[in-house]
């Protein structure tokens, strides 16, 4: 007896099969399932996948928009310049709040798993108090990773290294760092020796926002991946960003790839955040500035797209939907072919879960059934569309649910009801 059937899903491997849950968990994908069911779900048609997982965000910064003025002129500097007016002004009980209703829509959006970055900076730490009460409060539904991050730099900040232990202290549980933001290149190389040190001291895994420039030889990320070694930090290690790859020589790629594939390490661009911020000192030809996805992907090192902002001093526009983060990256990596887009899927799904280290997640039997069914056919129809997601199911309980897209036409000769998210596969596709 199971308490829910999804029957005839599409799953992201092309399968169509049964799933059942039982006592929140995967208890069986099958071609038929004859058994009865407290809730059966017909998902004819439609794309069953595992919960969206955001390996990279701001939620100490999201939906702060306009406060106390919007980013004039759109760069990163001055988002980091204008969040440094907002902070003393955050207090924990509006911090908790626009947590709490991001927190809301993402769980509307299948995202149920994500990793937000705590700013250190402010030793007053109200963001770490607000973000670990979010933590607990949203236990049931979403899988919350904090970060602490000095965003004014470790060395750079007065008290950085001093913030980002006591972070650390009160429970915020995987250490991040700035290095390209620091005074000079030497004091980056120091700042990732300390918090390696620091990871490896603790037990707990390390995530950095790593060369988010457009200058080849900001290359910390050579540092980081060495120091992933040397400490024994392998597959703990996060590479945010990454964007000073997009401009370096193809040479020094050649041997740093074969770096960051031995020690392990987890590479995650923020496709929306990088195309926007990037290439700000070009004129034309402007570059892309998104690291380079297919050269690491091919290399056997894990992928994963994060999110990074919604709303912020960063960044005016998101959604909390993964698959627009799929979108963007397919574009700006010209990954449009079936199976690249397919590799793309995995960076918003599994391999963001292996990037952020969750047990348990996948569509395996015996995993968590943390679901979404997505009013699309397949991952590359999901990525096309960024369609409804119809139910969310986390621990097998529906935590959201949400009206099909369709549209009722009135037009001579034509169909009556159109379903975006099923009427318009080419027929040579369908069978796949
Ligand atoms: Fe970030």
């Amino acid at each position: 007896m199971f308490d829910t059937i999804i029957r005839q899903a599409n799953l992201p491997d092309g399968r169509i099969a049964d799933v059942g849950i039982a006592k929140g968990r995967i208890a069986a994908i099958e071609a038929s399932l004859p058994a009865e069911a407290g809730e059966v779900v017909d998902a004819t048609g439609r794309l069953l996948s595992p919960s969206f997982c955001d390996p990279h965000f701001h939620m100490d910064a999201t939906l702060s928009l306009g406060l106390p003025r919007m980013n004039v002129s759109g760069t990163l500097l001055e988002g980091i310049a204008l969040w440094g007016e907002l902070r003393p002004l955050l207090t924990k009980e509006a911090l908790v709040d626009r947590a709490l209703r991001y927190c809301d829509l993402a769980v509307s959006q299948g995202l149920l798993h994500i990793r937000t970055h705590v700013d250190t900076s402010d030793p007053r730490l109200v963001t770490a108090e607000a973000l670990l009460e979010v933590q607990d409060r949203v236990r049931d539904y979403i899988d919350l990773q904090l970060v602490a991050f000095p965003q004014d730099g470790y060395y750079r900040a007065p008290q950085g290294a001093k913030s980002l232990e006591r972070a650390l202290d009160m429970g915020v549980g995987i250490v991040g760092g700035i290095p390209h933001f620091e005074r000079t290149m030497e004091e980056g190389r120091l700042s990732l020796e300390a918090l390696c040190r620091i990871a490896a001291e603790r037990g707990l895994m390390v995530d950095i926002h790593c060369d988010e420039t457009d200058d080849p030889m900001s290359r910390h990320v050579e540092t980081l991946a060495a120091e992933t070694i040397r400490h024994g930090l392998q597959g703990r290690v996060n590479g945010s960003h990454l964007t000073s790859m997009h401009s370096m020589d193809n040479y020094y790629v050649s041997k740093l790839i074969p770096l960051m594939a031995e020690a392990r390490m987890n590479a995650t661009p923020n496709p929306l955040i990088n195309i926007m911020l990037q290439g700000r000192h070009d004129s034309y030809p402007k570059r892309r500035g998104m690291t380079r996805v297919p050269e690491l992907m091919a290399a056997g090192i894990n992928v994963s797209l994060g999110q990074d902002c919604t709303m912020d001093p960063w960044y005016s526009m998101g959604s909390a939907d993964m698959l627009e983060v799929a979108h963007m990256a397919v574009h700006v990596a010209q990954m449009g072919g079936i199976e690249q887009k397919a590799r793309i899927f995995d960076a918003i799904t599994v391999n963001s879960a292996k990037t952020m280290g969750l047990e348990d997640y996948g569509l395996v039997v015996g995993n968590h059934a943390d679901l979404v069914l997505v009013q699309a056919a397949d991952v590359t129809e999901a990525i096309r569309l960024k369609p409804t997601r119809l139910i969310v199911w986390r621990r097998g309980r529906v935590v959201s649910r949400t009206a099909p897209r369709l549209s009722d036409l009135n037009l001579p000769g034509r169909p009556a009801r159109i379903d975006p998210g099923a009427d318009f596969l080419p027929p040579a596709l369908r069978a796949r």
